[in-house]
Order: structure tokens, then sequence, then C-alpha cells
């Protein structure tokens, strides 16, 4: 197994920033990229606010949550991910986006060092065959919240090696999560799961079952989940709830998997759930 010692993490969204928080917490020097001078620094104070709220409410001390927060270094520029022994890429769910980061990876970081995705549904096999280094290439997926969400699923793709994948199950496991092991096919376990559910929701709002409100409430008090579907689909954002689908159709090949017209309507009408404050419920974005 690898030794790993500094991560660095491409993007400070909200996966992003969620890894870096957890991955200093445990102990690892981290680096956070992010091409977006804005998104990084607003990913990298949002890191100090969640770390000073924890200290409040008792979950750390003051002394680890600032020792945590100087593990973190920002930078906006590739290269200084070079020394990683590991890199996580946890940037927008875009097939093209994601190419071309390994790309840019492969050639900047260390040629020894793992690359990591956060995917939700891309394959992790495509990735990694952008890159020289196939071998070392796995998929890492990360729930959101990250800091309080208790699995990592872990994708090998065709070419990975078992080195490879024990080291960042490790690391996982280092920074507190539950590991489980997928195989490389559309939506991994979890969303493979997870999405039907969310679409089914969202054909039985489009076909009059009940209203959003009370599909939540059906699946949150019937099936004590902590959230409804629609809302859940909120939280995700219905942009990739409408992409994973997609993947799943379209890989898959069956029509059990098509999304339902009405989230193909809802994002072409620009509502994306949460982070806008329109999705299929409406939210104070102040
Ligand atoms: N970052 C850090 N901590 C957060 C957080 C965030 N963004 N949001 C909430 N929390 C913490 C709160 O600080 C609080 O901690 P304490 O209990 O220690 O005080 C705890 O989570 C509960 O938060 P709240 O009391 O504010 O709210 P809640 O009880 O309604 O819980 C929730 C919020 C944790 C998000 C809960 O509703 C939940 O578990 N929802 C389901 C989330 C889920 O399913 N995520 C996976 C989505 S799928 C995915 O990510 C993969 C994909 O590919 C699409």
């Amino acid at each position: 197994m690898k030794a790993i010692q500094v991560v660095g993490i491409v993007g400070a969204g909200q996966m992003g920033r969620g890894i870096a928080q957890v991955a200093a917490q445990t102990g690892y020097e981290v680096v956070l990229f992010d091409a977006f001078k804005n998104s990084l620094d607003f990913g990298h104070n949002f890191i100090k606010t969640q770390l000073d709220k924890g200290t409040e409410k008792g979950k750390w001390s003051a002394d680890d949550a600032k020792a945590a927060y100087a593990k973190i270094r920002t930078s906006e520029n590739m290269t200084d991910l070079k020394n990683c022994d590991l890199v996580i890429e946890a940037a927008t769910e875009k097939r093209e986006l994601k190419f071309d980061i390994f790309r840019k990876l492969d050639e900047v970081v260390n040629s020894v060092a793992i690359l990591a995705s956060n995917t939700s549904s891309i394959s992790i096999t495509e990735i990694a065959a952008v890159t020289k280094r196939p071998h070392l290439v796995a998929g890492m997926h990360f729930m959101n919240p990250v800091p309080v969400m208790k699995l990592v699923e872990g994708i090998r793709g065709l070419e990975t090696s078992e080195e490879t994948f024990t080291t960042v199950a490790s690391v996982a496991q280092k920074m507190g999560k539950t590991w489980i092991a997928a195989q490389d096919y559309p939506g991994f376990a979890v969303n493979r799961i997870l999405m039907p559910m969310i679409n089914e929701a969202v054909y039985a709002l489009y076909e009059g079952v009940a209203s959003a409100k009370d599909i939540d409430t059906a699946m949150k008090l019937g099936t004590n989940q902590p959230m409804g579907p629609l809302e859940l689909a909120d939280f995700i954002g219905l942009d990739t709830c409408l992409a994973i689908m997609n993947v799943l159709h379209d890989g898959l090949a069956d029509t059990k998997y098509r999304p339902c017209p009405l989230l193909r309507q809802y994002v072409a009408a620009g509502r994306y759930g949460r982070k806008n404050g329109k999705g299929f419920h409406i939210y104070d974005t102040k």
C-alpha cells in the first residue's frame, strides 16, 4: 500500500471543500485547488465557518480546528498539486471537463501519485484512459454533506490496480468513512438505486399522485428517510440528478431509466434546486 501524506483536491465547491475539511481534520496535508478565485475563497471561508461551528457545538477543540485549518493550502495554479501523493478531483459533473482535468493532472502531478475522482456517475475506466497511469486511477465517491455522511463508495476502473484500490480505501477509512466497493457500471451502487427512486418520485408528482410536499412527507415519515426524495433531489441539484439519469439511461439502454419529462422541464427552466433557490420546493437564498 502507498503512503499518503499530501492530498490534493480539485474544486472548492460543496464536495471539494467538504473533502478538504475532513482530510485536514484527519491529519492529511491538503492542497485545495480551484481555477476560480471566488470559488476558492468561498470554499476556504466555508471550511473555516464549519470548523468554528463545530468548536461552538463542542464537536472538537478550538486548537484542533485551528490545526486542521492550518493544514489546508489553497492555490489557483494546478501545478501546485505536483507533490501530492493523492489528488481527489471534485469538479462539476461534466465528462469533457473531467477528461480535460485528468489529462492536465497526469502532466503536472508526480507520476507515481494516485488520481481519484469523486464522480457520481462518469466511468472511471474512461477517465483513467485519458491518462498514462490508468492503474493509478480510482473512484472515491463521497456523499453530500461530506463531513456528515459516513459513506465513501469506491469504484474500480478496468485497469485500477489492487494497490491503488486498497490505498484509497485506507485513506477513506482514515477519514472516518465506511468504504464499499463498486464495479465501474453506470451509477455505480449508490446512484443506480437512489436516482431511479428520485426519478419515480418526480413521475408521481408529474402524474398527480400527490403534491411535492406530501410525496416528501410520505417517504420521510413512512420509510424513515431524513429527507423526502424531492427535497433530496433539490439538495443534490436537479441538473445533477438529470445528468445521472441520462448516464443510467444511455449506459444501461433500458427504458426503465428514462428521465421524467418534468425533471427535464425543471432543469430547462433553470430550476436547479437549493443552489439557486428553486426546485420542487422554494428556498430562501438570502
Ligand atoms: N456541512 C457540515 N455539516 C453539516 C452540513 C454541511 N453542509 N449540513 C448539516 N450539517 C450537520 C449539522 O451541523 C448538524 O450537526 P450536529 O447534529 O452535530 O449539530 C447535522 O448535520 C444535522 O444538521 P441539521 O440539524 O441542520 O439538519 P438535519 O437534521 O435536517 O440534517 C442532513 C441535515 C444531514 C443534510 C440530513 O437531512 C440528511 O442526512 N439528508 C440526506 C442527505 C443525503 O442523502 N446525502 C446523500 C446525497 S447523494 C450524494 O451525495 C451522492 C450523489 O452522487 C448524488
